[in-house]
């Protein structure tokens, strides 16, 4: 099938190379132009597993192809929609200027019956409003929601564990379901759960699932502070809640919390909505869900002060890692990078280390130390923080090792993916999240 996908952010670029793979004929479409020459060269612009790969074979087979203009889109059956929806500045809401520009940019080239697919995280109402906006052009609006997660992008994109479409419950609501049914026929052969909605619930679906995950990441970190008042260990106790099958192991990691380009914004754009539909009290809990999460970043920060005795100025700090998560270059709202401003505004000599997100991670913060190699971060350091649990640290970083490089065998480990035992055995004082 002939397809445009709008906006070829972390999202996008993936969608459209996940697309082309199996079998679609797609034009990628950002404003960027130097985004759009590096995908037509084959090169991924952000660190995303497989994604090279990806665009190198769409580009040999001649079914991918990217453009900055709008009117390369004309033609296509279905039109993608993935453009941003950050947060909008000074507020909580979510900026939808990038949607409406995408929705301007693309009337003009909209024939009767093409499909118009929103994959961005909006607050519920939007596709109704969109869908009234391009009404005169003869184009059906549909709603798509993409639960993909960074750093497991194009697996989450070719083998989604469901798929939801919502469209308005008409007759060209329901061309627009099939139109998806036949972008989607691999997966939906293959059993992926297929769910048809209306507009408003497909919006819902995303909103309310980042709002659960966001819930049970800031639970197991409440708990780690009832653990920190009380003596006892939050690893252990999510063991142990997690083999309840109603509430299950994964997302109760507790550390330092939740950050990137998601989890933050869109509980509160959701929070935002609610108060707006006149339903803030609904989702009041969204707030300390926020509060519970930004707190986490303050606690790792007393634990490497409280470790260093009191003061951290001129002290070297070893922060491992910068991106929000391991397999991604993205610092977006990074708790890690988070904790290691703080600590430089403490007049602590920090120097940060990460194996994908230096570069993102200097531009952005260039007051601090950075070094590419890990051992030239750990070297003469007081203490050690770790902020993103990647495989060089959680896995092949050993105590031994480490303790040869530093000044003081101090670990503070932000995301509890460290054996403790080992450490200390080691030589090495190490503090958990909500651990003995
Ligand atoms: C998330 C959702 O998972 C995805 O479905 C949605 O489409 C976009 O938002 P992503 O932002 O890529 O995806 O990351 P995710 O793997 O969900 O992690 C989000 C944050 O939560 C990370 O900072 C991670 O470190 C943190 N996290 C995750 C925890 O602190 N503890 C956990 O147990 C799990």
């Amino acid at each position: 099938m002939r397809m445009s996908v709008i906006g070829c952010g972390y999202l996008g670029a993936v969608h459209a190379a996940a697309m082309a793979s199996i079998g679609h004929d797609v034009i990628g479409i950002d404003v960027d132009e130097r985004k759009v020459a590096a995908l037509n060269a084959g090169s991924a612009p952000f660190f995303e597993p497989q994604l090279t790969e990806l665009l190198t074979e769409g580009r040999e087979s001649g079914r991918l192809r990217f453009s900055d203009r709008m009117a390369d889109a004309a033609g296509a059956q279905v039109h993608f929609l993935a453009v941003g929806t950050p947060q909008i500045p000074g507020g909580h809401a979510a900026d939808l200027r990038y949607v409406d520009a995408a929705i301007d940019g693309l009337l003009p080239h909209l024939r009767p019956g093409d499909v118009i697919a929103g994959k961005s995280t909006v607050p519920v109402g939007t596709a109704a409003r969109l869908a009234t906006r391009v009404a005169d052009s003869g184009a059906t609006v549909v709603w798509n929601p993409e639960f993909l997660r960074e750093g497991w992008a194009v697996h989450d994109t070719l083998t989604p564990d469901r798929l939801v479409v919502g469209a308005e419950p008409d007759a060209a609501g329901e061309r627009g379901v099939a139109v998806l049914r036949e972008v989607y026929a691999a997966a939906v052969e293959a059993g992926t759960p297929f769910l048809v909605t209306d507009l408003a619930t497909a919006e819902l679906v995303k909103g309310a699932a980042n709002a659960f995950l966001a819930t049970k990441i800031s639970f197991i970190n409440a708990m780690a502070e009832i653990a920190e008042a009380s003596g006892a260990d939050v690893a252990l106790l999510a063991d142990a809640l997690g083999h309840d099958s109603r509430i299950g192991r994964r997302y109760l990691g507790a550390g330092i919390g939740f950050g990137g380009g998601c989890l933050p914004k869109d509980i509160r754009a959701f929070a935002a909505r609610a108060e707006e539909l006149g339903r803030g009290e609904a989702v009041g809990f969204l707030h300390e869900v926020d509060a519970i999460n930004l707190r986490r970043r303050e606690r790792a920060v007393q634990l490497v002060v409280d470790a260093l005795g009191g003061l951290v100025f001129g002290r070297r700090i070893a922060v491992l890692g910068a991106a929000f998560k391991p397999f991604s270059d993205d610092i977006r709202d990074s708790p890690g990078l988070d904790v290691a401003v703080r600590l430089r505004g403490l007049g602590a000599d920090v120097v940060v280390t990460d194996p994908a997100a230096l570069d993102n991670a200097a531009a952005a913060h260039p007051q601090l130390g950075y070094a590419r190699d890990r051992n030239d971060a750990l070297r003469e350091a007081d203490a050690v923080v770790i902020v993103t649990e990647w495989d060089e640290y959680r896995r092949d970083l050993s105590p031994a090792h480490a303790g040869g490089l530093v000044r003081g065998r101090i670990i503070i480990d932000g995301r509890n993916c460290l054996d403790a035992a080992a450490w200390r055995a080691a030589g090495w004082q190490y503090h958990g999240m909500g651990r003995r």
